[in-house]
């Protein structure tokens, strides 16, 4: 395969290092813009020093920053906008900033990036652009601007990727419930899978919201990737690049108390849960329908089972 410029604002996080690596693994270039609002150095230590990573530490808030990158890499050709405020919670305290970094600088590179004449636009969508959608599995057609969203962040989601939709190109990969190492456990709105790793590893009871009945579509972190490649049409086993909105998951739901009794089983910890009333704005269900993307050849190559010992052997390490 021909030798791409990618550009991966968010490369400093959880899901944009893993991308970084597996595109220069590919034999790709990435620059990677991140400002490490959410994300750190220590997630790029596997390829900051590679000679095909160049870093930049920088808001994608910045005027005219893809203009610049274009400049300074003429044949940047792909560009993968993962950077984002990430949290529900940081997001309803600050809806104005979530607007400004997930969606108007979001679309500001994406306009950017017709006029510049550059290939593909893949951005990070979120089932949060569902809302509280009930009908299960969630097809993409369901979100719609009648949607009452939670949060601005799911609000600010979902505006871009209509955004995308109507302008007829580019790729919004709309991601279920992801996990995998280097998910940050510390932060207090981190996933739920990293968060019980955490307690197992520590010998902590497990805290439960509501009565672990609810549950949720988990995808391991390299098949998100393998998603990505798809949809830029830099996949290995040439399937994509895809245009418009795609659900990314497994199309299975998994309940909490599931989760919580693998993830004891597996770290050995003992089957000590602590239940918590359900928080508000809680959903209950919620899984893909994934037949769109299954259609453009893609499945998960990671079973639940084998990406729960991966990320349980990272954290571990980490101890
Ligand atoms: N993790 C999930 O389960 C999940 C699910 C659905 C969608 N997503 C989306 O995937 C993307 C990556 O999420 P993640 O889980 O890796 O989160 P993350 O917090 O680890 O990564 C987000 C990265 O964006 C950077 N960033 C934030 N604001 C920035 C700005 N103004 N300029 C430059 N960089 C900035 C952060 O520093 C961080 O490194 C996000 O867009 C997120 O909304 C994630």
């Amino acid at each position: 395969m021909t030798k791409k410029i990618c550009l991966v604002t968010g490369c400093a996080g959880f899901i944009g290092s893993h991308l970084t690596q597996r595109l220069i693994d590919l034999g790709h270039f990435v620059v990677g813009v991140d400002n490490l609002f959410s994300g750190y150095v220590h997630n790029m230590e596997g390829f900051l020093d590679h000679p095909d990573f160049k870093f930049h530490e920088i808001s994608i808030t910045e005027e005219d920053l893809l203009e610049s990158l274009k400049e300074a890499y003429p044949d940047l050709d792909v560009i993968f906008q993962l950077a984002a405020i990430v949290s529900v919670p940081y997001s309803v305290e600050h809806p104005k900033l979530t607007m400004d970094v997930n969606f108007e600088a979001a679309r500001k590179m994406f306009e950017a990036s017709i006029t510049l004449g550059i290939s593909h636009f893949v951005f990070a969508g979120s089932a949060a652009e569902y809302g509280n959608e009930e009908r299960l599995p969630v097809r993409e057609k369901y979100a719609t601007d009648e949607v009452k969203h939670f949060s601005p962040y799911g609000a600010s989601k979902y505006k871009f990727s209509s955004f995308l939709e109507k302008s007829g190109s580019g790729c919004s990969l709309r991601f279920f419930n992801i996990f995998g190492p280097r998910q940050d456990p510390t932060s207090q709105y981190s996933g739920v899978i990293s968060r019980f790793i955490d307690f197992g590893l520590d010998g902590k009871n497990m805290v439960i919201f509501g009565d672990g009945t609810q549950s949720r579509d988990f995808l391991y972190v390299s098949d998100v990737v393998d998603s990505y490649l798809i949809a830029a049409g830099l996949d290995p086993l040439g399937r994509g690049p895809l245009t418009g909105i795609y659900n990314v998951g497994t199309g299975n739901g998994i309940s909490i108390l599931e989760l919580a009794n693998t993830v004891s089983a597996l770290t050995a910890a003992p089957l000590e849960f602590v239940f918590k009333p359900e928080r508000v704005g809680d959903i209950k269900h919620s899984r893909a329908d994934v037949s769109k993307i299954s259609a453009a050849g893609f499945s998960p190559a990671v079973s639940f089972d084998d990406g729960l010992k991966k990320t349980i052997e990272w954290s571990r390490s980490c101890k």
